[in-house]
């Protein structure tokens, strides 16, 4: 989708020779890492932390050097694709179901920009079902908790199986609603044991590049 493709190799001219980049997962995404490999092939030098074993599949398909979280000390620049993202730059993500170690890269990172497309922007979040990432064991009782608050737990399958994150953990997609308070529901939602990372994503972004029909502009 041309409006994915903008924002997506948009990004790709704020990485700068030398730079540790976060590389994230998704469709949007996919065009930053695509240019990206265009470039380390004329000679651009970077390092890359991948947060997906599709990602890592891609990049190295197309000569990216990665790194793995624990080897560096920080990373100088991530970029990912978001579900929906608010006023605030406060965001879902997950949708592909690697909210966990993108929410782990992100913090990681200096600097977080997200490429979306126009239909992900929103004035308050939670019309897209947020990922919930919790472990198969008992989830079941975490699920009744999420039944009982109203959130009409649904648990993500591929395939007919439970889908399974990288870290072979399960996600529950909860309908929220329109969601007034971002922090207190991440709180909420942390505190219920067997939730290992929700796809709230709070403060986080510095800046978000939105692909247009014909052009990518950057929102600061
Ligand atoms: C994956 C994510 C993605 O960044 C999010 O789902 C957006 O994907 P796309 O760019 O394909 O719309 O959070 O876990």
């Amino acid at each position: 989708m041309i409006q994915k493709k903008l924002a997506g190799e948009k990004a790709a001219e704020f990485v700068e020779d030398g730079m540790i980049v976060g590389l994230g997962s998704g469709s949007t995404v996919y065009y930053t890492i695509q240019k990206l490999g265009e470039l380390v092939k004329n000679g651009l030098h970077i390092k890359g932390v991948s947060t997906s074993s599709r990602t890592s599949s891609l990049a190295a398909s197309l000569g990216i050097q990665l790194v793995s979280l624990n080897e560096v000390e920080k990373i100088d620049l991530t970029i990912d694709g978001a579900d929906e993202v608010d006023r605030n730059f406060n965001g879902i993500k997950g949708g592909g179901g690697a909210l966990l170690f993108e929410k782990m890269v992100a913090k990681a990172s200096a600097k977080n920009i997200w490429v979306v497309d126009q239909s992900k922007r929103v004035n308050a979040l939670g019309s897209f079902p947020l990922p919930v990432e919790v472990i198969p064991f008992g989830y079941t009782h975490v699920n009744k908790a999420l039944q009982e608050r109203g959130f009409k737990p649904v648990l993500r399958t591929e395939n007919g199986e439970p889908f399974q994150t990288d870290s072979h953990h399960y996600i529950l997609d909860i309908h929220t609603g329109s969601i007034d308070d971002p922090h207190a529901l991440h709180q909420w939602l942390k505190s219920l044991t067997g939730v290992v990372e929700t796809g709230l994503f709070i403060d986080i972004a510095d800046a978000v590049i939105v692909g247009e029909k014909q052009t990518a502009s950057i929102v600061t």
